[in-house]
Protein backbone atom coordinates (compact mmCIF):
# COMPACT_ATOMS: atom_id res chain seq x y z
CA UNK A 1 0.00 0.00 0.00
CA UNK A 2 2.99 2.33 1.14
CA UNK A 3 4.40 2.14 -2.67
CA UNK A 4 0.95 2.52 -4.37
CA UNK A 5 0.80 6.01 -2.15
CA UNK A 6 4.14 6.33 -2.78
CA UNK A 7 2.96 6.07 -7.08
CA UNK A 8 0.08 8.23 -6.90
CA UNK A 9 1.47 11.19 -5.16
CA UNK A 10 4.74 11.02 -7.68
CA UNK A 11 2.11 11.24 -10.52
CA UNK A 12 0.25 13.63 -8.54
CA UNK A 13 3.54 15.99 -8.54
CA UNK A 14 4.73 15.38 -12.11
CA UNK A 15 0.65 16.93 -13.44
CA UNK A 16 1.39 19.15 -10.50
CA UNK A 17 4.56 20.56 -12.40
CA UNK A 18 2.79 20.90 -16.01
CA UNK A 19 4.94 21.80 -19.31
CA UNK A 20 7.98 21.77 -16.31
CA UNK A 21 10.02 24.09 -14.74
CA UNK A 22 11.22 25.95 -17.57
CA UNK A 23 8.07 26.70 -19.49
CA UNK A 24 7.18 27.69 -15.58
CA UNK A 25 9.60 30.37 -15.73
CA UNK A 26 8.77 31.73 -18.83
CA UNK A 27 4.94 32.37 -17.97
CA UNK A 28 6.38 33.61 -14.89
CA UNK A 29 8.95 35.87 -17.15
CA UNK A 30 6.17 37.07 -18.80
CA UNK A 31 4.08 38.75 -15.71
CA UNK A 32 1.32 35.92 -15.96
CA UNK A 33 0.72 33.24 -13.12
CA UNK A 34 0.52 29.45 -13.59
CA UNK A 35 -2.97 27.86 -14.09
CA UNK A 36 -2.69 26.26 -10.59
CA UNK A 37 -1.26 29.91 -8.77
CA UNK A 38 -4.51 31.45 -10.09
CA UNK A 39 -6.42 29.13 -9.03
CA UNK A 40 -5.11 29.16 -5.47
CA UNK A 41 -5.73 33.12 -5.23
CA UNK A 42 -9.17 33.00 -6.76
CA UNK A 43 -10.57 30.46 -4.81
CA UNK A 44 -10.80 30.22 -0.98
CA UNK A 45 -7.69 28.27 0.84
CA UNK A 46 -7.61 24.91 0.99
CA UNK A 47 -11.15 24.40 -0.80
CA UNK A 48 -10.07 23.41 -4.36
CA UNK A 49 -11.36 19.95 -5.12
CA UNK A 50 -9.80 18.84 -8.41
CA UNK A 51 -10.80 16.81 -11.03
CA UNK A 52 -8.99 14.83 -13.87
CA UNK A 53 -5.77 15.63 -12.89
CA UNK A 54 -4.79 12.73 -15.05
CA UNK A 55 -6.59 13.16 -18.02
CA UNK A 56 -4.20 12.40 -20.76
CA UNK A 57 -4.57 13.46 -24.88
CA UNK A 58 -5.58 10.25 -27.18
CA UNK A 59 -3.91 11.98 -30.20
CA UNK A 60 -1.43 9.53 -32.12
CA UNK A 61 -0.76 12.32 -35.18
CA UNK A 62 2.71 13.59 -35.11
CA UNK A 63 4.35 11.49 -32.82
CA UNK A 64 1.87 13.18 -29.91
CA UNK A 65 1.92 9.35 -28.02
CA UNK A 66 5.09 9.95 -26.60
CA UNK A 67 3.96 13.61 -25.94
CA UNK A 68 1.49 13.49 -23.12
CA UNK A 69 1.39 15.31 -20.01
CA UNK A 70 -0.90 14.96 -17.35
CA UNK A 71 -4.08 17.32 -16.71
CA UNK A 72 -3.52 18.06 -20.72
CA UNK A 73 -3.27 21.60 -20.24
CA UNK A 74 -6.33 22.50 -18.04
CA UNK A 75 -6.97 22.71 -14.30
CA UNK A 76 -10.26 21.96 -13.71
CA UNK A 77 -12.31 20.96 -10.10
CA UNK A 78 -14.67 23.47 -7.47
CA UNK A 79 -13.87 25.31 -4.83
CA UNK A 80 -15.40 28.18 -3.09
CA UNK A 81 -15.59 31.86 -3.06
CA UNK A 82 -15.88 33.49 0.27
CA UNK A 83 -17.74 29.94 1.55
CA UNK A 84 -19.39 29.98 -1.90
CA UNK A 85 -19.06 27.07 -4.22
CA UNK A 86 -18.08 27.60 -7.43
CA UNK A 87 -16.47 25.56 -10.42
CA UNK A 88 -13.59 26.69 -11.93
CA UNK A 89 -11.36 25.77 -15.21
CA UNK A 90 -8.04 27.50 -15.92
CA UNK A 91 -6.04 26.85 -18.86
CA UNK A 92 -2.46 26.19 -18.66
CA UNK A 93 -0.25 27.48 -20.88
CA UNK A 94 2.63 25.43 -20.10
CA UNK A 95 1.03 22.58 -21.12
CA UNK A 96 0.93 22.66 -25.14
CA UNK A 97 0.34 26.51 -25.38
CA UNK A 98 -3.18 25.38 -23.27
CA UNK A 99 -3.86 24.61 -26.37
CA UNK A 100 -7.38 22.73 -26.46
CA UNK A 101 -7.45 19.16 -27.21
CA UNK A 102 -10.64 16.76 -27.46
CA UNK A 103 -9.63 15.37 -23.81
CA UNK A 104 -8.90 18.75 -22.64
CA UNK A 105 -12.67 19.65 -23.99
CA UNK A 106 -13.91 16.80 -22.09
CA UNK A 107 -12.32 18.14 -18.53
CA UNK A 108 -14.35 21.22 -18.93
CA UNK A 109 -17.44 20.27 -20.32
CA UNK A 110 -17.21 18.05 -17.06
CA UNK A 111 -17.32 20.82 -14.74
CA UNK A 112 -19.63 22.41 -16.97
CA UNK A 113 -22.49 19.99 -17.00
CA UNK A 114 -21.72 19.33 -12.88
CA UNK A 115 -22.46 23.07 -12.58
CA UNK A 116 -25.27 23.53 -14.07
CA UNK A 117 -26.73 20.75 -12.51
CA UNK A 118 -26.24 21.77 -8.88
CA UNK A 119 -26.86 25.43 -9.48
CA UNK A 120 -23.35 27.08 -9.40
CA UNK A 121 -21.57 29.53 -11.19
CA UNK A 122 -18.70 28.72 -13.77
CA UNK A 123 -15.65 30.42 -13.73
CA UNK A 124 -13.44 29.70 -16.83
CA UNK A 125 -9.66 31.11 -16.59
CA UNK A 126 -8.47 31.18 -20.38
CA UNK A 127 -4.68 30.93 -21.26
CA UNK A 128 -4.35 29.51 -24.75
CA UNK A 129 -2.94 28.88 -28.52
CA UNK A 130 -6.13 27.81 -29.38
CA UNK A 131 -7.16 24.80 -31.05
CA UNK A 132 -4.67 21.87 -30.31
CA UNK A 133 -3.30 21.65 -34.01
CA UNK A 134 -2.28 18.32 -34.01
CA UNK A 135 -6.09 17.23 -33.41
CA UNK A 136 -7.52 18.94 -35.91
CA UNK A 137 -11.28 18.39 -35.97
CA UNK A 138 -11.53 16.66 -32.80
CA UNK A 139 -10.38 20.07 -31.03
CA UNK A 140 -12.83 22.29 -33.33
CA UNK A 141 -15.36 19.50 -32.42
CA UNK A 142 -14.30 20.31 -28.23
CA UNK A 143 -15.03 23.67 -28.60
CA UNK A 144 -18.55 23.05 -29.81
CA UNK A 145 -19.11 21.32 -26.84
CA UNK A 146 -18.32 23.98 -24.67
CA UNK A 147 -19.95 26.82 -26.59
CA UNK A 148 -23.26 24.64 -26.19
CA UNK A 149 -22.56 24.16 -22.71
CA UNK A 150 -22.28 27.95 -22.61
CA UNK A 151 -25.27 28.77 -24.09
CA UNK A 152 -27.40 26.06 -21.63
CA UNK A 153 -25.92 27.43 -18.92
CA UNK A 154 -26.65 30.70 -19.60
CA UNK A 155 -29.38 32.49 -17.49
CA UNK A 156 -29.03 29.46 -15.67
CA UNK A 157 -25.81 29.99 -13.74
CA UNK A 158 -23.79 32.86 -13.73
CA UNK A 159 -20.92 32.59 -15.74
CA UNK A 160 -17.20 34.98 -15.34
CA UNK A 161 -14.43 34.75 -18.07
CA UNK A 162 -11.04 35.78 -17.29
CA UNK A 163 -8.84 36.50 -20.27
CA UNK A 164 -5.15 35.88 -18.95
CA UNK A 165 -3.36 35.13 -21.94
CA UNK A 166 -4.28 34.65 -25.65
CA UNK A 167 -7.66 33.45 -26.66
CA UNK A 168 -7.68 33.53 -30.03
CA UNK A 169 -9.91 32.60 -33.09
CA UNK A 170 -13.04 30.62 -32.69
CA UNK A 171 -12.22 30.47 -29.06
CA UNK A 172 -13.26 33.99 -28.34
CA UNK A 173 -17.00 33.05 -28.76
CA UNK A 174 -17.25 30.83 -25.50
CA UNK A 175 -16.23 33.87 -23.25
CA UNK A 176 -18.25 35.95 -25.79
CA UNK A 177 -21.23 33.79 -24.53
CA UNK A 178 -20.33 34.09 -20.65
CA UNK A 179 -22.45 37.27 -18.59
CA UNK A 180 -19.02 38.94 -17.82
CA UNK A 181 -15.22 38.91 -19.17
CA UNK A 182 -12.65 40.44 -17.04
CA UNK A 183 -9.06 40.86 -18.89
CA UNK A 184 -5.35 41.63 -17.73
CA UNK A 185 -3.34 44.61 -19.43
CA UNK A 186 -0.11 43.98 -21.62
CA UNK A 187 -0.69 40.23 -21.15
CA UNK A 188 -4.43 38.54 -22.78
CA UNK A 189 -5.65 39.73 -25.97
CA UNK A 190 -8.75 38.30 -28.06
CA UNK A 191 -9.46 38.75 -31.51
CA UNK A 192 -10.86 36.51 -33.91
CA UNK A 193 -7.97 36.94 -36.72
CA UNK A 194 -4.84 38.00 -34.92
CA UNK A 195 -2.62 41.20 -36.86
CA UNK A 196 -1.07 38.36 -39.31
CA UNK A 197 -4.17 37.45 -41.17
CA UNK A 198 -5.13 41.19 -40.62
CA UNK A 199 -2.12 42.48 -42.39
CA UNK A 200 -2.94 39.71 -45.34
CA UNK A 201 -6.80 40.24 -45.80
CA UNK A 202 -7.07 44.27 -45.13
CA UNK A 203 -3.58 45.29 -45.48
CA UNK A 204 -3.67 46.91 -42.13
CA UNK A 205 -1.20 46.53 -39.55
CA UNK A 206 -2.02 46.23 -35.81
CA UNK A 207 -0.51 44.97 -32.70
CA UNK A 208 -1.78 42.14 -31.24
CA UNK A 209 -2.30 44.97 -27.78
CA UNK A 210 -4.32 47.65 -30.28
CA UNK A 211 -6.43 44.98 -32.18
CA UNK A 212 -7.50 42.72 -29.06
CA UNK A 213 -5.46 44.08 -25.71
CA UNK A 214 -7.71 44.50 -22.57
CA UNK A 215 -7.90 48.57 -23.05
CA UNK A 216 -9.29 48.14 -26.29
CA UNK A 217 -11.62 45.53 -25.31
CA UNK A 218 -12.44 47.10 -22.44
CA UNK A 219 -12.72 51.05 -24.03
CA UNK A 220 -13.08 50.59 -27.59
CA UNK A 221 -15.29 47.20 -28.33
CA UNK A 222 -16.97 46.56 -24.98
CA UNK A 223 -16.35 42.88 -25.23
CA UNK A 224 -14.71 43.43 -21.74
CA UNK A 225 -16.42 44.52 -18.88
CA UNK A 226 -13.01 45.11 -17.08
CA UNK A 227 -9.08 45.41 -17.35
CA UNK A 228 -6.95 44.74 -14.66
CA UNK A 229 -3.21 45.99 -14.32
CA UNK A 230 -2.10 42.17 -13.29
CA UNK A 231 -3.19 38.38 -12.61
CA UNK A 232 -3.89 38.77 -8.95
CA UNK A 233 -5.59 41.83 -9.12
CA UNK A 234 -8.36 40.66 -11.47
CA UNK A 235 -8.22 37.24 -9.53
CA UNK A 236 -8.86 39.09 -5.96
CA UNK A 237 -11.46 41.47 -8.13
CA UNK A 238 -13.39 38.66 -9.32
CA UNK A 239 -13.70 37.16 -5.44
CA UNK A 240 -14.81 41.05 -4.54
CA UNK A 241 -17.78 40.61 -7.85
CA UNK A 242 -18.45 36.85 -6.84
CA UNK A 243 -20.08 38.06 -3.82
CA UNK A 244 -22.74 40.72 -6.11
CA UNK A 245 -24.08 37.29 -7.63
CA UNK A 246 -26.49 34.29 -6.88
CA UNK A 247 -25.06 30.65 -7.12
CA UNK A 248 -27.96 30.17 -9.59
CA UNK A 249 -31.37 31.50 -11.36
CA UNK A 250 -33.42 30.26 -8.35
CA UNK A 251 -31.28 31.41 -5.37
CA UNK A 252 -31.08 34.85 -3.87
CA UNK A 253 -27.42 37.06 -4.26
CA UNK A 254 -25.66 36.54 -1.02
CA UNK A 255 -26.83 39.32 1.89
CA UNK A 256 -24.02 41.24 3.16
CA UNK A 257 -25.02 42.51 6.40
CA UNK A 258 -23.45 46.39 6.99
CA UNK A 259 -23.57 49.49 9.89
CA UNK A 260 -25.21 51.85 6.69
CA UNK A 261 -29.24 52.29 8.17
CA UNK A 262 -31.65 52.56 5.35
CA UNK A 263 -32.86 55.41 6.30
CA UNK A 264 -29.95 57.49 5.91
CA UNK A 265 -30.75 61.42 4.81
CA UNK A 266 -28.10 63.15 2.00
CA UNK A 267 -28.64 66.57 2.26
CA UNK A 268 -26.14 67.21 -0.02
CA UNK A 269 -28.10 65.57 -2.98
CA UNK A 270 -31.06 68.47 -2.59
CA UNK A 271 -28.63 70.85 -4.31
CA UNK A 272 -27.05 68.36 -6.77
CA UNK A 273 -28.93 69.17 -9.88
CA UNK A 274 -27.97 72.44 -10.98
CA UNK A 275 -30.28 75.10 -11.99
CA UNK A 276 -29.58 75.31 -15.16
CA UNK A 277 -30.87 72.12 -17.00
CA UNK A 278 -28.07 72.29 -19.45
CA UNK A 279 -25.73 72.21 -16.90
CA UNK A 280 -24.15 68.24 -15.89
CA UNK A 281 -23.18 67.05 -12.47
CA UNK A 282 -22.03 63.10 -12.12
CA UNK A 283 -24.81 60.93 -11.70
CA UNK A 284 -22.45 58.56 -10.22
CA UNK A 285 -22.70 60.62 -7.19
CA UNK A 286 -26.10 59.31 -6.48
CA UNK A 287 -25.43 56.40 -6.56
CA UNK A 288 -22.36 56.51 -4.49
CA UNK A 289 -24.36 58.24 -1.86
CA UNK A 290 -27.52 56.10 -1.74
CA UNK A 291 -26.44 52.75 -1.80
CA UNK A 292 -24.85 51.09 1.84
CA UNK A 293 -21.47 52.47 2.80
CA UNK A 294 -20.76 54.51 -0.91
CA UNK A 295 -19.43 51.03 -2.00
CA UNK A 296 -20.56 50.32 -5.71
CA UNK A 297 -18.63 47.90 -8.73
CA UNK A 298 -18.75 49.36 -12.01
CA UNK A 299 -18.69 47.26 -15.25
CA UNK A 300 -17.39 48.60 -18.76
CA UNK A 301 -16.77 52.12 -16.65
CA UNK A 302 -14.39 53.22 -20.09
CA UNK A 303 -17.07 52.33 -22.84
CA UNK A 304 -20.04 53.80 -23.34
CA UNK A 305 -19.47 56.13 -20.58
CA UNK A 306 -23.41 57.85 -21.13
CA UNK A 307 -24.49 55.06 -19.04
CA UNK A 308 -23.32 53.95 -16.16
CA UNK A 309 -24.00 49.99 -14.76
CA UNK A 310 -22.54 48.80 -11.71
CA UNK A 311 -23.93 46.68 -8.62
CA UNK A 312 -24.04 47.72 -5.06
CA UNK A 313 -25.87 46.59 -2.13
CA UNK A 314 -28.90 48.16 -0.49
CA UNK A 315 -30.00 46.76 3.05
CA UNK A 316 -26.70 44.32 2.54
CA UNK A 317 -29.02 42.95 -0.62
CA UNK A 318 -26.98 42.98 -3.94
CA UNK A 319 -28.68 45.66 -6.58
CA UNK A 320 -28.09 46.09 -10.40
CA UNK A 321 -27.88 50.02 -10.95
CA UNK A 322 -28.49 51.79 -14.51
CA UNK A 323 -28.10 55.19 -14.75
CA UNK A 324 -28.16 57.89 -17.19
CA UNK A 325 -24.42 59.91 -17.17
CA UNK A 326 -25.55 64.10 -18.08
CA UNK A 327 -21.55 64.25 -18.26
CA UNK A 328 -20.87 62.28 -21.32
CA UNK A 329 -23.18 62.87 -24.35
CA UNK A 330 -25.42 64.88 -22.08
CA UNK A 331 -26.80 61.46 -21.33
CA UNK A 332 -28.18 60.63 -24.38
CA UNK A 333 -28.99 56.85 -25.33
CA UNK A 334 -26.71 55.77 -28.49
CA UNK A 335 -25.90 52.86 -29.71
CA UNK A 336 -23.22 51.81 -27.26
CA UNK A 337 -25.14 52.65 -24.76
CA UNK A 338 -27.97 51.03 -25.20
CA UNK A 339 -26.68 47.80 -25.73
CA UNK A 340 -24.48 47.78 -22.63
CA UNK A 341 -27.69 49.06 -20.47
CA UNK A 342 -29.68 46.09 -22.47
CA UNK A 343 -27.20 43.36 -21.67
CA UNK A 344 -26.60 44.05 -18.16
CA UNK A 345 -30.82 44.71 -17.36
CA UNK A 346 -30.84 40.97 -18.90
CA UNK A 347 -28.51 39.66 -16.56
CA UNK A 348 -30.34 41.18 -13.75
CA UNK A 349 -33.27 39.76 -14.73
CA UNK A 350 -32.12 36.48 -15.02
CA UNK A 351 -31.02 36.42 -11.79
CA UNK A 352 -33.45 38.46 -10.22
CA UNK A 353 -31.66 40.62 -8.93
CA UNK A 354 -33.24 43.94 -8.58
CA UNK A 355 -32.57 47.01 -10.74
CA UNK A 356 -32.49 50.82 -9.97
CA UNK A 357 -32.38 52.94 -12.86
CA UNK A 358 -31.61 56.53 -12.47
CA UNK A 359 -32.70 59.07 -15.02
CA UNK A 360 -31.65 61.77 -16.64
CA UNK A 361 -32.07 61.30 -20.66
CA UNK A 362 -32.15 64.24 -23.40
CA UNK A 363 -33.26 61.45 -25.32
CA UNK A 364 -31.68 59.26 -28.39
CA UNK A 365 -28.36 60.32 -30.35
CA UNK A 366 -29.28 62.02 -33.23
CA UNK A 367 -27.10 61.66 -36.25
CA UNK A 368 -26.52 59.41 -39.47
CA UNK A 369 -23.80 57.54 -37.73
CA UNK A 370 -26.37 56.61 -35.23
CA UNK A 371 -28.99 55.89 -37.88
CA UNK A 372 -26.55 54.49 -40.02
CA UNK A 373 -25.40 51.91 -37.38
CA UNK A 374 -28.64 51.31 -36.46
CA UNK A 375 -29.88 52.50 -33.39
CA UNK A 376 -33.45 51.98 -34.19
CA UNK A 377 -32.53 48.33 -33.55
CA UNK A 378 -29.98 48.86 -30.98
CA UNK A 379 -31.69 51.00 -28.99
CA UNK A 380 -34.88 48.49 -29.05
CA UNK A 381 -33.07 45.96 -27.41
CA UNK A 382 -32.95 48.78 -24.04
CA UNK A 383 -36.45 49.17 -24.21
CA UNK A 384 -37.02 44.87 -24.86
CA UNK A 385 -34.55 44.17 -21.60
CA UNK A 386 -36.81 46.47 -19.26
CA UNK A 387 -40.31 45.64 -20.79
CA UNK A 388 -39.44 41.85 -20.23
CA UNK A 389 -37.69 42.09 -17.08
CA UNK A 390 -39.87 40.73 -14.16
CA UNK A 391 -37.13 40.82 -11.51
CA UNK A 392 -38.06 44.41 -8.97
CA UNK A 393 -37.86 47.41 -10.80
CA UNK A 394 -37.50 50.82 -8.67
CA UNK A 395 -36.80 54.21 -11.23
CA UNK A 396 -35.64 57.76 -9.94
CA UNK A 397 -35.50 60.90 -12.42
CA UNK A 398 -33.85 63.43 -11.36
CA UNK A 399 -33.84 65.71 -14.55
CA UNK A 400 -34.77 64.99 -17.83
CA UNK A 401 -37.22 61.95 -19.24
CA UNK A 402 -37.56 63.25 -22.65
CA UNK A 403 -39.60 61.52 -25.54
CA UNK A 404 -38.61 57.78 -26.39
CA UNK A 405 -36.38 57.62 -23.65
CA UNK A 406 -38.53 58.02 -20.69
CA UNK A 407 -40.77 55.29 -21.83
CA UNK A 408 -37.57 53.59 -22.71
CA UNK A 409 -35.40 53.80 -18.67
CA UNK A 410 -37.86 51.38 -16.43
CA UNK A 411 -40.68 53.62 -16.86
CA UNK A 412 -44.17 52.61 -15.62
CA UNK A 413 -45.29 51.94 -18.54
CA UNK A 414 -42.66 48.93 -18.69
CA UNK A 415 -44.32 47.80 -15.57
CA UNK A 416 -41.97 49.88 -13.53
CA UNK A 417 -43.19 48.93 -9.97
CA UNK A 418 -41.71 51.80 -8.39
CA UNK A 419 -41.34 54.99 -10.10
CA UNK A 420 -40.09 57.83 -8.44
CA UNK A 421 -39.15 61.75 -9.19
CA UNK A 422 -37.03 64.00 -7.82
CA UNK A 423 -38.89 67.76 -8.03
CA UNK A 424 -36.02 68.94 -10.74
CA UNK A 425 -37.75 66.05 -13.22
CA UNK A 426 -38.92 67.18 -16.68
CA UNK A 427 -41.07 64.28 -18.09
CA UNK A 428 -42.00 65.58 -21.30
CA UNK A 429 -42.18 64.51 -25.40
CA UNK A 430 -39.04 66.87 -25.69
CA UNK A 431 -37.06 69.20 -24.03
CA UNK A 432 -38.97 73.37 -23.75
CA UNK A 433 -36.81 74.72 -26.42
CA UNK A 434 -37.22 72.19 -28.93
CA UNK A 435 -40.87 71.85 -28.53
CA UNK A 436 -41.97 75.56 -28.78
CA UNK A 437 -39.69 76.14 -32.42
CA UNK A 438 -41.91 73.16 -33.76
CA UNK A 439 -45.65 74.20 -32.38
CA UNK A 440 -44.47 78.03 -32.65
CA UNK A 441 -42.72 77.93 -35.91
CA UNK A 442 -44.36 81.10 -37.20
CA UNK A 443 -43.25 83.04 -34.24
CA UNK A 444 -39.58 82.24 -35.12
CA UNK A 445 -38.44 84.78 -35.52
CA UNK A 446 -39.51 86.66 -32.76
CA UNK A 447 -37.24 86.15 -30.20
CA UNK A 448 -38.98 87.72 -27.20
CA UNK A 449 -42.11 85.67 -27.95
CA UNK A 450 -40.29 82.73 -28.50
CA UNK A 451 -38.18 82.93 -25.01
CA UNK A 452 -41.66 83.45 -23.54
CA UNK A 453 -43.60 81.05 -25.24
CA UNK A 454 -40.32 78.44 -23.89
CA UNK A 455 -40.83 79.91 -20.29
CA UNK A 456 -44.76 78.84 -20.49
CA UNK A 457 -44.15 75.68 -21.76
CA UNK A 458 -41.37 74.89 -19.18
CA UNK A 459 -44.00 75.89 -16.42
CA UNK A 460 -46.30 73.97 -17.93
CA UNK A 461 -44.58 70.38 -18.75
CA UNK A 462 -41.08 70.73 -17.66
CA UNK A 463 -42.02 69.26 -14.45
CA UNK A 464 -43.08 66.22 -12.79
CA UNK A 465 -46.41 66.63 -11.78
CA UNK A 466 -47.96 66.54 -15.62
CA UNK A 467 -46.96 62.72 -15.55
CA UNK A 468 -47.54 62.59 -11.38
CA UNK A 469 -51.09 63.53 -12.50
CA UNK A 470 -51.72 60.37 -13.94
CA UNK A 471 -49.68 58.11 -11.95
CA UNK A 472 -46.81 57.57 -14.23
CA UNK A 473 -44.69 58.62 -11.39
CA UNK A 474 -45.60 57.17 -7.97
CA UNK A 475 -44.64 59.94 -6.11
CA UNK A 476 -42.18 63.03 -6.33
CA UNK A 477 -39.45 63.06 -3.09
CA UNK A 478 -37.06 65.33 -1.22
CA UNK A 479 -33.45 64.13 -3.10
CA UNK A 480 -32.29 63.76 0.40
CA UNK A 481 -34.76 60.74 0.68
CA UNK A 482 -33.36 58.70 -2.26
CA UNK A 483 -31.81 56.30 0.35
CA UNK A 484 -34.36 55.82 2.35
CA UNK A 485 -37.39 55.10 -0.51
CA UNK A 486 -35.05 53.28 -2.08
CA UNK A 487 -34.89 50.67 0.60
CA UNK A 488 -38.23 50.89 1.14
CA UNK A 489 -39.28 50.06 -2.43
CA UNK A 490 -36.88 47.40 -2.66
CA UNK A 491 -37.99 45.86 0.82
CA UNK A 492 -41.82 46.26 -0.16
CA UNK A 493 -40.67 44.34 -3.91
CA UNK A 494 -39.00 41.28 -1.68
CA UNK A 495 -41.52 38.65 -3.04
CA UNK A 496 -42.79 39.94 -6.12
CA UNK A 497 -43.79 37.55 -8.49
CA UNK A 498 -44.49 38.27 -12.25
CA UNK A 499 -44.45 35.61 -15.03
CA UNK A 500 -43.85 36.61 -18.53
CA UNK A 501 -46.54 34.82 -21.06
CA UNK A 502 -45.73 31.29 -22.06
CA UNK A 503 -43.38 31.16 -25.06
CA UNK A 504 -40.57 29.19 -26.22
CA UNK A 505 -38.43 32.36 -26.42
CA UNK A 506 -38.71 35.89 -27.54
CA UNK A 507 -37.40 37.39 -30.49
CA UNK A 508 -35.08 40.63 -29.12
CA UNK A 509 -33.99 42.62 -31.89
CA UNK A 510 -30.45 41.25 -32.17
C1 LIG B 1 -0.60 22.96 -30.18
C2 LIG B 1 0.48 24.82 -29.40
C3 LIG B 1 -0.57 25.64 -29.90
C4 LIG B 1 -1.65 25.00 -30.54
C5 LIG B 1 0.87 26.90 -28.98
N1 LIG B 1 1.35 25.65 -28.85
N2 LIG B 1 -0.28 26.91 -29.62
N3 LIG B 1 0.44 23.51 -29.55
N4 LIG B 1 -1.62 23.65 -30.65
N5 LIG B 1 -2.67 25.71 -31.02
C6 LIG B 1 2.58 25.24 -28.20
C7 LIG B 1 3.83 25.65 -28.94
O1 LIG B 1 4.16 24.69 -29.88
C8 LIG B 1 4.82 25.71 -27.81
O2 LIG B 1 5.24 24.39 -27.49
C9 LIG B 1 4.00 26.20 -26.65
O3 LIG B 1 2.65 25.93 -26.97
C10 LIG B 1 4.13 27.68 -26.40
O4 LIG B 1 3.95 28.34 -27.63
P1 LIG B 1 4.92 29.51 -28.09
O5 LIG B 1 4.61 29.76 -29.52
O6 LIG B 1 6.32 29.18 -27.73
O7 LIG B 1 4.43 30.69 -27.16
P2 LIG B 1 4.32 32.24 -27.51
O8 LIG B 1 5.54 32.72 -28.21
O9 LIG B 1 3.93 32.89 -26.24
O10 LIG B 1 3.11 32.35 -28.55
C11 LIG B 1 1.80 32.02 -28.18
C12 LIG B 1 0.89 31.94 -29.40
C13 LIG B 1 1.52 30.99 -30.46
C14 LIG B 1 0.74 33.33 -29.99
C15 LIG B 1 -0.46 31.46 -28.92
O11 LIG B 1 1.85 29.78 -29.81
C16 LIG B 1 0.59 30.68 -31.57
O12 LIG B 1 0.43 31.48 -32.49
N6 LIG B 1 0.05 29.48 -31.55
C17 LIG B 1 -0.84 29.01 -32.58
C18 LIG B 1 -2.16 29.71 -32.49
C19 LIG B 1 -3.15 29.16 -33.46
O13 LIG B 1 -3.03 29.40 -34.69
N7 LIG B 1 -4.08 28.34 -32.96
C20 LIG B 1 -5.10 27.78 -33.74
C21 LIG B 1 -6.11 28.89 -33.94
S1 LIG B 1 -7.55 28.33 -34.70
P3 LIG B 1 6.63 24.07 -26.83
O14 LIG B 1 6.67 22.59 -26.78
O15 LIG B 1 7.66 24.68 -27.73
O16 LIG B 1 6.60 24.71 -25.50
C22 LIG B 1 -8.51 27.98 -33.46
C23 LIG B 1 -9.81 27.54 -33.92
C24 LIG B 1 -10.74 27.35 -32.81
O17 LIG B 1 -8.21 28.05 -32.35
C25 LIG B 1 -12.08 27.21 -33.42
C26 LIG B 1 -13.14 27.01 -32.43
C27 LIG B 1 -14.45 27.01 -33.07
Amino acid sequence: MHEIIEKLEKKRAQAKQGGGAARIATQHDKGKLTARERIEVLLDQGSFEEWDIFVEHRCTDFDMQNKTIPGDGVVTGYGAINGRLVFVYSQDFTVFGGSLSEAHAEKICKVMDQAIKVGAPIIGISDSGGARIQEGVASLGGYAEVFQRNVLASGVVPQLSLIMGPCAGGAVYSPAITDFIFMVEDSSYMFVTGPEVVKTVTHEEVTAEDLGGAKTHASRSGVADLAFENDVQALLMTRQFFDFLPANNRDRAPLHPNDDTPTRTEKSLDTLVPDNPNLPYNIKEIIDKVVDEGDFFELQPNYAKNIVICFARMQGNPVGFVANQPMVLAGCLDINASVKAARFVRFCDAFNIPIVTLVDVPGFMPGTAQEHGGIIKHGAKLLYAYAECTAPKVTVITRKAYGGAYDVMASKHLRGDVNLAWPSAEIAVMGPKGAVEIIFREEAKDAAAIEARTEQYREKFANPFVAGRRGYIDDVIFPRDTRKRLCRSLAMLWNKKLENPWRKHGNIPL
